[in-house]
């Protein structure tokens, strides 16, 4: 089983809002994001990914939030236009909101994320969901792919998430359904649950439960935790607790970025994991080069892993 990886699309799509969509907090992120971000991401650079990707013998997709800037409806058509094109993709994907695909209190409200990508959020186990369709479980082969939802609506110049009380008990009880349990166990969320090198948990953008909810994943035998939102690669690994193993803890970054400093852990990038006798085997990782060259292989197995004892 190969599992593609990629996040933070940060799609463009700013032909349509009209102007009282930017009072407020948007007005903040709009303006930041017109001085700042216009050039950094790009949407030709994320269907060079889907491209690439489709070329490498990928079974699934796994996509980790932050897939608009403003939660715009505008930007969710053409976010879901795109991941709509990858081939079988009802199947093929699984995708969970970002703290910019939550960015107002109405886009929340009105559920624009799991509207428009309601094809991806249906659940094997349908269970263990929440009144708000979180934690969907994938089941595909000999994995699982448990689907997590970290967003909420923030005060302004907040990015912070958290995952609900509920959404957390109900995610330790479809941990352990027999048809998860067997299963290589991939939890997919926006936040992530360390610090990496370029990031400490800053007060303004982490998950407010990180801990608890990382000691619930270690805890109940999860061994592979894909993450977005630090635009940045990363591979942790700690051990599981209470039971022998692994948890892996990745990011690739973010996909779209189009313009490469000199620090190739920010580049736009994709990872594909490779899970084999229910084991992580592989991490390989594509950045994007320039519209020429498009993605190419940066590096294949797990590397600048850390080990981190509680
Ligand atoms: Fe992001
Ligand atoms: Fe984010």
């Amino acid at each position: 089983m190969r599992i593609g990886h990629i996040s933070d699309l940060h799609i463009l799509e700013l032909d349509k809002p009209r102007p009282q969509q930017f009072l407020n907090k948007r007005l903040v992120g709009g303006l930041n994001l017109l001085l700042n971000r216009s050039n950094a991401h790009s949407t030709e650079v994320v269907q060079r990914a889907l491209e690439h990707l489709d070329s490498l013998d990928v079974d699934h997709i796994a996509i980790s939030g932050d897939l608009t800037n403003l939660a715009l409806d505008s930007e969710f058509a053409a976010a879901e236009k795109i991941v709509s094109s990858i081939p079988d993709a009802a199947d093929r994907v699984s995708v969970v909101p970002g703290n910019h695909d939550y960015y107002t209190p109405g886009a929340v409200r009105e559920r624009r994320f799991e509207k428009h990508f309601a094809n991806f959020l249906h659940s094997d186990l349908p269970q263990y969901q929440g009144d708000d369709g979180y934690p969907f479980c994938h089941l595909r082969g000999d994995v699982a792919i448990i689907g997590m939802n970290s967003g909420i609506a923030t005060p302004w110049l907040f990015a912070t998430g958290r995952v609900g009380d509920e959404e957390l008990e109900q995610t330790r009880l479809l941990l352990q359904d027999p048809e998860v349990e067997k299963r290589f166990k991939l939890v997919l969320i926006h936040h992530p649950l360390l610090p990496d090198d370029h990031h400490s948990m800053q007060f303004n953008r982490r998950l407010l439960n990180s801990e608890e909810v990382l000691r619930t994943l270690r805890t109940r035998d999860v061994d592979l935790v894909l993450h977005g939102h630090n635009h940045y690669f990363s591979v942790f690994r700690l051990p599981k607790l209470g039971t022998p193993g692994t948890t892996f803890i990745c990011e690739a970054g973010s996909t779209s970025v189009q313009a490469i400093g000199d620090d190739p852990a920010m580049a736009g990038k994709f990872n594909i994991y490779t899970i084999e006798d229910g084991e992580l085997q592989e991490v390989e990782t594509h950045l994007f080069e320039s519209h020429e060259a498009g993605f190419i292989p940066w590096q294949t197995e797990v590397f600048r892993h850390q080990i981190r004892e509680e």
